[in-house]
């Protein structure tokens, strides 16, 4: 039984329960959006029939807490400390002779659209996107491999515009640029849990293989195989692997595009990409991601180790939650021990200096659940006073997925200390309990209740 990429994970979902499968012919333009949609993004769907295709798609793997934290065989309180653990210590790969992503190679008469069931999602979309896409590159000069996710617009035969939002490997490509040389690239579809996981830490942070980080988060090495016409290796079981060159000094418009915050990203001129050989195993599952808040999880997972950590420079934190509401960078709850006065204030500064996405914060006391949206109105609602307790920032560097600002990428940042303060004053705030509440046995005072 394969153990790694998307076949063992489609497996092990539907072991669990969470796999649902639709039997029924869907579009890929629009209407397979609209079903993912529908689900919140947050069920993993096997579309068997897709319209136009012999080819099934699959999509909203990565949307939900729980699941991922299942498919990782991880529990929310140990999740913090494995990841870091995974990117302070990556372990090697193993390169492979052979994998099941080699069973076809193609290299020629390569078109795109007519080869793979390429959703469209939205009415404004400039054309139908890879969206699930993780590219591969190499340094130049360390030979370290960067794998991250990235949106791949479909402009006909073989090419496709990429948008980068990486300052390092735009730094990179220019560099070849200078020299008329192209940048040789791999984008594969058909990965799992643990690699996505791995992709979302930031190269420009951590300068790690990422590959390397993969497989101490798996916990055995990454089976990789090389490609068939770049210098690059790629996840020997995954679904398909598209090789190719992003040839320098070649833009093409890209965009607009219905982005995860549920607003059209702009169109602009970006690098293209001339696919040369498409790899893929026997009979393949095409992988897809709905562009929406929940299937950026695995990048706030990764930014929830980021701000854990910076806060615990300054302040005994518990956990970090960011939301997938605020798209998994633009919102944070923090709950921590609180030991000294001014731990609320200092925990919305580390949190805030996190990332530049990070827009508002709000701290809690280590009695509140920072998963329970309840909870923290609670904490809102009663240890708030507004002219004491929340401190902004006006006009800093922040995301360019927010359309609120006046000048773009500048915006405030706010930071709300929703702790209760400490000594005798502290004890207008303690809880009231009901002892013994959780044993409650409801059945016995309503057998036929069923909730
Ligand atoms: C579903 C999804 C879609 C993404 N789309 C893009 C994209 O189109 N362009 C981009 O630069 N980053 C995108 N990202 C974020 C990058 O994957 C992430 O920031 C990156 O892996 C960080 O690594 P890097 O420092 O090597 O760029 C996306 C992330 C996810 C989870």
């Amino acid at each position: 039984m394969e153990k790694q990429m998307l076949r063992a994970s489609l497996e092990e979902l539907e072991k669990r329960g969470h796999l649902m499968v639709c039997n029924a012919a869907v579009d890929p333009k629009f209407e397979m959006g609209a079903v993912l949609k529908y689900f919140k993004n947050e069920k993993p769907i096997l579309f068997k029939k897709v319209k136009g295709s012999k080819i099934p798609v699959v999509g909203g793997l990565f949307g939900n807490r729980s699941i991922y934290y299942e498919m990782l065989d991880l529990t929310r309180e140990e999740r913090i400390g494995r990841i870091a653990n995974a990117i302070a210590n990556p372990k090697p790969t193993k390169l492979l002779k052979n994998g099941p992503v080699m069973e076809n190679i193609i290299t020629k008469n390569i078109n795109l659209p007519s080869m793979l069931p390429i959703p469209t999602f939205h009415e404004k979309d400039s054309s139908s996107f890879i969206t699930a896409g993780l590219m591969v590159v190499k340094d130049p000069e360390n030979g370290k491999r960067y794998i991250s996710v990235r949106r791949f617009q479909i402009n006909g035969g073989n090419r496709m515009s990429a948008l980068i939002a990486s300052p390092l490997l735009t730094r990179q490509f220019e560099e070849l640029e200078k020299l008329n040389k192209p940048l040789e690239v791999a984008i594969v579809l058909g990965y799992d849990y643990s690699l996505l996981l791995a992709s979302q830490v930031s190269s420009e942070t951590y300068g790690i293989d990422k590959y390397e980080i993969d497989s101490a988060l798996r916990g055995e090495p990454l089976g990789l195989v090389k490609c068939h016409s770049v210098d690059l290796e790629v996840p020997a079981h995954a679904e398909y692997v598209f090789e190719g060159i992003m040839p320098p000094n070649k833009r093409e418009p890209e965009g607009p595009f219905g982005e995860l915050m549920g607003y059209y990203g702009p169109k602009g001129s970006h690098p293209i990409i001339e696919v040369k050989t498409v790899m893929h195993r026997n009979s393949p599952i095409f992988q897809t991601a709905f562009p929406c808040r929940e299937e950026h999880l695995s990048n706030g997972l990764i930014r929830e180790v980021e701000m854990f950590s910076d806060i615990k420079r300054l302040v005994d934190v518990k956990d970090v939650n960011v939301t997938v509401a605020g798209g998994c960078r633009f919102h944070a709850v923090v709950s921590i021990h609180k030991k000294f006065e001014g731990d609320g204030k200092s925990a919305v500064i580390g949190a805030l200096s996190s990332s530049k996405d990070v827009k508002h914060v709000v701290v809690v006391d280590d009695d509140m659940d920072i998963f329970d949206k309840d909870e923290v109105e609670l904490a809102l609602a009663t240890r708030v006073q507004a002219s004491r307790d929340v401190t902004i920032i006006p006009g800093a560097l922040g995301s360019g997925l927010d359309p609120s600002h006046h000048i773009q990428g500048v915006t405030d940042k706010m930071g709300i200390d929703a702790t209760k303060p400490l000594g005798e004053e502290g004890a207008r705030f303690h809880r009231a309990i009901i002892p013994q509440f959780e044993k409650v046995d409801i059945d016995r005072y309503f057998p036929n209740l069923s909730l």
